[in-house]
């Protein structure tokens, strides 16, 4: 397995952090509009992507933590470096602990969660009128949407600073920051 080096990421890097990295953008821009707008249609799309996610998040931590972080492609300032380190850890942890959020949220407000056709948790019905749901455990649920609503905006705020930074090592810089995480020798 190729690992990454001070010139050049693996292609395994690559992949896992564009993967990741476009779909968690398209899950921010989906979850705020169909939160704002009331647009329960979308909610199933939501929730089995993030489900899906989570699982490629998790690859993607275990080689972060085999292959270590990324070591800078130019000469940085070290408040810098410490800003992108913090934003990285800020980026990292979010892609798992916005889709379990969300899963507490869901799951745990009774709501059940079906993946494309596979039911992996049943919705919890009430006895007196099936048509309603019930909450599993209301506190955790609360705690899970509070996490989901804050960490989300959180995660925008961190993204805003990382794609800036990538431009700024690009435009201003002109390092190999942005051309390495496109997969270029530098
Ligand atoms: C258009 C969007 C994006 C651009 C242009 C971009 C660009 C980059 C670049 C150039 C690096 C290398 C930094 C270095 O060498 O020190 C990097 C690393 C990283 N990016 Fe992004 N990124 C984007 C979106 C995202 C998103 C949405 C996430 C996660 C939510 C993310 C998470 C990370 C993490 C954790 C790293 C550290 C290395 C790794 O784990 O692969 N990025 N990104
Ligand atoms: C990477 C994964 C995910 C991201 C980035 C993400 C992002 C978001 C964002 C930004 C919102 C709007 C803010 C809010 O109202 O909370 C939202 C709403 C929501 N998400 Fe996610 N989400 C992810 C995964 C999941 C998963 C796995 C589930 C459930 C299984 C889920 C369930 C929901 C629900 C039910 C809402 C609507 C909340 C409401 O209307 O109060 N999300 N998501």
């Amino acid at each position: 397995m190729q690992y990454d080096s001070a010139t050049k990421f693996s292609p395994v890097t690559l992949l896992l952090h564009w993967v990741v990295g476009l779909t968690i953008i398209g899950m921010l821009a989906t979850g705020i509009y169909m939160a704002e707008e009331g647009v329960y249609s979308l909610f199933p799309i939501h929730k089995a992507t993030g489900f899906i996610l989570l699982f490629v998040a998790l690859a993607r931590v275990v080689w972060r933590m085999k292959n270590g972080w990324p070591t800078p492609a130019g000469q940085y300032a070290s408040w810098e470096h410490t800003l992108a380190t913090v934003v990285h850890w800020v980026l990292i942890v979010s892609t798992l602990l916005m889709p379990i959020s969300g899963l507490m949220g869901s799951v745990l407000g009774g709501h059940g969660l079906d993946v494309f056709g596979l039911e992996i948790f049943a919705p919890n019905f009430s006895v007196e009128d099936p048509e309603k749901t019930l909450p599993i455990n209301y506190a955790l649920s609360k705690l899970g949407s509070a996490i989901h609503f804050y960490l989300g905006y959180t995660l925008i705020a961190a993204l805003v600073l990382h794609i800036a930074g990538a431009l700024k090592h690009h435009l201003v810089d002109k390092d190999g920051t942005l051309k390495r995480m496109l997969g270029k020798q530098i």
